[in-house]
């Protein structure tokens, strides 16, 4: 099949080098011409483990292409993806800006029939907008349809290839013919619905991931206070399917670019008719404060951070991705400098990325894990990096200038503290 996708971020670039692995002709537009000359020279503007590969290998045999002329690319295609960013508005509603003029500049475009795939987050109703925009400046033939993005970063390629469900939101069934064959190859669970489905579903399964979060979190929390091991709880849990075990693990609370953006748009969305969805609300509401207890501890135990040396594992806001949006690195560095602390924070790939958000006398970059750790009060660790796991705890324990260690992703298991003399303070697990 011959695909144009629009837009060249996270979703748009892993799916248009995905779909030509999978032997599609794919042109990926973009109208930073800046970014497209990047990705014409083999630099993937982001930090995707496997990505590079399959871009390369498909660029070389003439399957996957990047221009910023999208007018040829709709007309040399059969099936358009739009992949632009619909990022949060003040008010916490999607911004659908660039979503609505990528659907006038394809309508502009359209030289026959096209099938129009969305795969950008949308509110319920977006896509009638797209085809109303589109109605009103063409004649030319074409079909809507929501195939909604559930990869994470990180783990983009693999999930793209091996996706629990591919959800298709369609208004005449009995035209998903196409994209039901273009998904084929991926997996056998193929669901098509109607359209507003299709664009709940999304929400509906982040909000749900982002509430099983807050909820082990809240479960970590009052753990703590009874002398429970949250992580034995999880497991304990897991073990039912009506629950799951997976999105379990208590922490700090998430972050990136979907879940907060989402759950908020949903909290949006349901306001918009109404209905206050007081459950997501406390969900964000968790989220928000779980960070903090990071800096509860370091309090409990340094007491006053006042000129304290705090080192920092971790900015990005998981592992495997130099992605810092909504971090919950920056409320945490934030809050300590405010206290007067001295910060010194290491990420094995987001530094750049996090540098440009805060800059502080007191903030000090460090290159390497050791260079963070030496000499520090404290070392706090907010992204459970591999490389974090690798170091023995001993070394740890020589760079720093007093054994104390806040593990906000729980990388340790208490048996490993044991013969240490770490004052050491995980989440929702006994003291
Ligand atoms: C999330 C969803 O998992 C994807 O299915 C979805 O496609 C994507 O949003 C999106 O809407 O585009 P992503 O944000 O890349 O993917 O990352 P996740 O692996 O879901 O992690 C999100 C956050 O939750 C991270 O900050 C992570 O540290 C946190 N998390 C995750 C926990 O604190 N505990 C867990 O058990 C799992």
């Amino acid at each position: 099949m011959k695909l144009a996708v629009i837009g060249t971020g996270y979703v748009g670039l892993v799916s248009g080098v995905c779909f030509a692995e999978l032997g599609n002709h794919v042109i990926c537009v973009d109208k930073d011409h800046a970014k497209v000359e990047l990705l014409k020279s083999g630099i993937v503007p982001i930090y995707e483990p496997g990505l590079k590969e399959l871009m390369d290998s498909n660029t070389k045999i003439g399957r996957l292409s990047f221009t910023s002329e999208l007018d040829q690319s709709v007309q040399e295609s059969d099936v358009i993806i739009l992949a632009v960013g619909t990022p949060s508005l003040p008010s916490g509603e999607a911004d659908l800006q660039y979503i609505e003029q990528a659907a006038r500049d394809i309508s502009s475009a359209l030289n026959g029939f096209k099938t129009i795939m969305t795969k950008s987050t949308v509110p319920v109703g977006t896509n009638e907008k797209i085809k109303a925009i589109i109605r009103s400046q063409t004649d030319h033939e074409f079909e809507i349809v929501s195939v909604p993005e559930f990869l994470r970063e990180g783990s983009a390629v693999r999930d793209t290839f091996h996706p629990d469900r591919i959800v298709i939101g369609i208004e005449r069934k009995e035209a998903a013919a196409n994209i039901v064959e273009l998904h084929r190859p991926l997996t056998e669970n193929i669901i098509v619905t109607d359209i507003r489905s299709a664009e709940m579903i999304k929400y509906a399964s982040n909000a749900f991931l982002a509430t099983k979060i807050s909820f082990i979190n809240e479960i970590a929390n009052i753990c703590e206070k009874v002398g429970a091991d949250v992580t034995k709880v999880a497991e304990g849990m897991g073990y039912d399917k009506r629950i799951g075990a997976s999105f379990l693990n208590a922490g700090i609370g998430y972050g990136g670019s979907c879940f907060p953006k989402d759950t908020q748009a949903l909290i949006q969305i349901a306001g918009n008719v109404d209905y206050d969805f007081k459950l997501l609300k406390s969900v964000v509401d968790v989220n928000n404060g779980q960070r903090f207890n990071i800096i509860h501890k370091l309090e409990s135990i340094l007491d006053d951070l006042y000129g304290k040396t705090i080192a920092i594992w971790g900015l990005a806001f998981k592992p495997d991705t130099d992605d810092v949006r909504a971090a919950p690195a920056f409320d945490i560095i934030n809050s300590l400098l405010k206290r007067g602390a001295l910060v010194r924070a290491y990420d094995p790939v987001a530094t750049e990325n996090f540098k440009q958000s805060i800059q502080h006398d007191n903030l000090y970059y460090s290159k390497t894990a050791e260079d963070a750790a030496r000499q520090a009060d404290a070392l706090c660790i907010v992204t459970e990096w591999r490389e974090f796991r690798q170091l023995s705890l001993q070394e740890i324990r020589s760079w720093l200038k007093t054994p104390n260690l806040i593990d906000g992703r729980n990388i340790y298991t208490e048996e490993e503290l044991l013969n240490t003399d770490f004052v050491y303070y995980s989440v929702g697990r006994p003291k």
